[in-house]
């Protein structure tokens, strides 16, 4: 993989730190505060998402950046959370095993989003949801040429994130049911509660 700001733990954090009080960390805390029971975080990066679940949240959590995973370790520990390295790609999990996966900007990096729904679909629980910070293409003509006009830099730079991916699209087009869908910031964020094909 391509060493961005993704895989630089220290500058990531120094980025994200501030963005994170501007504008992600009430939607994390609207979205993940109240999850309950057996739950999967995918990407968990430095573990910035990690102190938003509540005290019946039973937490595992993988990333495939070993360095993030070092980063994560102390806020995993006060959590009480267990991080692993794992592709999301390939779960390291037996079938059926989780109530919820959560995944926080993490979609517009997986190399193949694809794969990962499936993967996701096999270890979720019937009645098991997929719960989604994204920040994704618009929808609308000018900016989203913009984003594909600044994609190829942005994608060096941050180390693989594709800044114009449609996450909600695409779990479409893979059969899952979008339970809630909301846009902020005309598009760019999302927030999505989804269910795997099988359940439906
Ligand atoms: C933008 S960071 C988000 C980190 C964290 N979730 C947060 O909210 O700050 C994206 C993370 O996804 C991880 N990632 C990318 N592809 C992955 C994969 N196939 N399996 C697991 N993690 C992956 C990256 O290593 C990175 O830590």
């Amino acid at each position: 993989m391509m060493r961005g700001v993704e895989q630089i733990p220290t500058l990531y954090d120094l980025i994200m730190l501030p963005l994170d009080k501007a504008v992600f960390e009430q939607r994390r805390q609207q979205l993940f505060g109240s999850i309950k029971g057996d739950v999967l975080e995918i990407g968990v990066g430095t573990g910035l998402n990690l102190d938003v679940y509540g005290s019946q949240a039973q937490i595992t959590a993988v990333d495939i950046g070993p360095q993030l995973l070092a980063a994560a370790k102390p806020r995993a520990r006060q959590r009480g959370a267990n991080i692993l390295l794992a592709d999301a790609q390939q779960l390291p999990f037996p079938d059926a095993c989780f109530d919820y996966v959560t995944a926080a900007l993490v979609f517009c990096t997986i190399p193949n989003p694809v794969l990962a729904l499936q993967e996701i679909a096999r270890v979720l629980r019937r009645g098991g949801r997929l719960v989604q910070l994204e920040h994704t293409r618009t929808n609308h003509v000018v900016p989203d040429a913009v984003l594909n006009f600044a994609n190829p830099v942005w994608k060096v730079l941050t180390g693989g994130c594709h800044i114009n991916r449609d996450t909600p699209a695409l779990l479409m087009a893979q059969g899952w049911h979008l339970l809630d869908h909301q846009r902020y910031g005309g598009g760019l964020l999302r927030t999505i509660e989804a269910v795997p094909p099988q359940m439906i």
